[in-house]
């Protein structure tokens, strides 16, 4: 595995370019507009410089890393010489099933297609190409460059030697892989998603304040964010998104998202990314 499409920029998008070409692959990163393609060059580029500046990386670690990484703004072109294609598009099925129908009839027959969603079942988008056995979950954590879990999520269909090559190229960027099969949430959000929620629920009934929930589990429990801080650092609609498909895929009520998250999604407050959640940021 030499040469790896990473289809979407955004802060999943360009964390995985970004660890890929450091880790010694080229990497063409498709993008829908110019301006996204820079501005995810530029993170790129920002998120390096601070790892010359802790002297994690070299200057020129640095520019080599730059110099691996190509833009296109045309599937098709992105994807036609690569021997893996990560997709990190939102996740909305119907813009993934679209993305996917396209890689798949453009990248080489032994291309690996992945998915870095963190939600969507890796079975039904399996299913809408031609090679659900060379289909895979490629869940990576934000920020991407910094967490070292890839969840590797096998569909229905996956074969075994797929897993092990996934296994294989997610040491080789110095990340920590580990398998599960496709369930609602695999692992990850079916452990962390529930959390959250009880954090939103304990405010919503008046337990504690949104600082001292997270003070809690921080000091308590040693969690690095609070679960109220990193629910606004995921995002609130994504956590929303995610808590439904737990609830819809399970028709379980302890899955059933918290009143005040909902309201606080409907709002516009979705965290970081609007300046407000259940804290405020500049
Ligand atoms: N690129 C490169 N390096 C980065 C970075 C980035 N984007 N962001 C942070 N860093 C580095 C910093 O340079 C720093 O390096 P040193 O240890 O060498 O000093 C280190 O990471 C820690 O950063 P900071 O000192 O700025 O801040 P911090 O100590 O508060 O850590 C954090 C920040 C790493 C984000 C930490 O708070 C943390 O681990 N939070 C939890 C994050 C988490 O749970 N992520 C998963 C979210 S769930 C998800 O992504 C998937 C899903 O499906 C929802």
């Amino acid at each position: 595995m030499k040469k790896v499409a990473v289809i979407g920029g955004g802060t999943m998008g360009n964390g995985i370019v970004h660890v890929f070409a450091m880790n010694g692959y080229d990497v063409n990163l498709v993008e829908t507009k110019k301006e996204f393609a820079e501005r995810a060059l530029n993170t790129i580029d920002k998120n390096l410089t601070r790892m010359v500046t802790k002297e994690k990386i070299s200057e020129a670690d640095k520019t080599a890393t730059l110099e691996r990484i190509q833009t296109h703004l045309d599937i098709a072109v992105g994807v036609k010489d690569v021997d893996l294609v990560v997709e990190a598009v939102p996740e909305v099925f119907e813009l993934k099933k679209k993305i996917f129908t396209e890689i798949d009839a453009n990248a080489p027959d032994h291309a690996i297609l992945a998915s870095n969603t963190s939600s969507i079942s890796i079975t039904k988008l399996a299913a809408v190409t031609k090679r659900p056995e060379k289909f895979i979950g490629m869940h990576f954590f934000n920020p991407v460059p910094v967490m070292k879990l890839v969840e590797v999520i096998n569909g229905l269909e996956t074969a075994d030697e797929v897993t092990d090559k996934i296994m294989e190229t997610s040491k080789k960027l110095g990340k920590y892989p580990v398998p599960a099969n496709d369930f609602p949430g695999f692992v990850s959000n079916r452990v962390l998603m529930p959390m959250i929620n009880e954090a939103i629920f304990c405010v919503h009934e008046g337990v504690a304040k949104p600082e001292h929930v997270d003070e809690v589990m921080k000091l308590g429990m040693a969690h690095p964010m609070g679960p109220l801080r990193l629910a606004d650092f995921i995002g609130l609609d994504v956590c929303l998104d995610i808590l439904n498909v737990l609830y819809d895929g399970f028709k379980d009520p302890k899955y059933r998202p918290a009143p005040l998250l909902v309201k606080m999604v409907d709002a516009g407050k979705l965290g970081d990314k609007t300046g407000e959640g259940f804290f405020k940021y500049d």
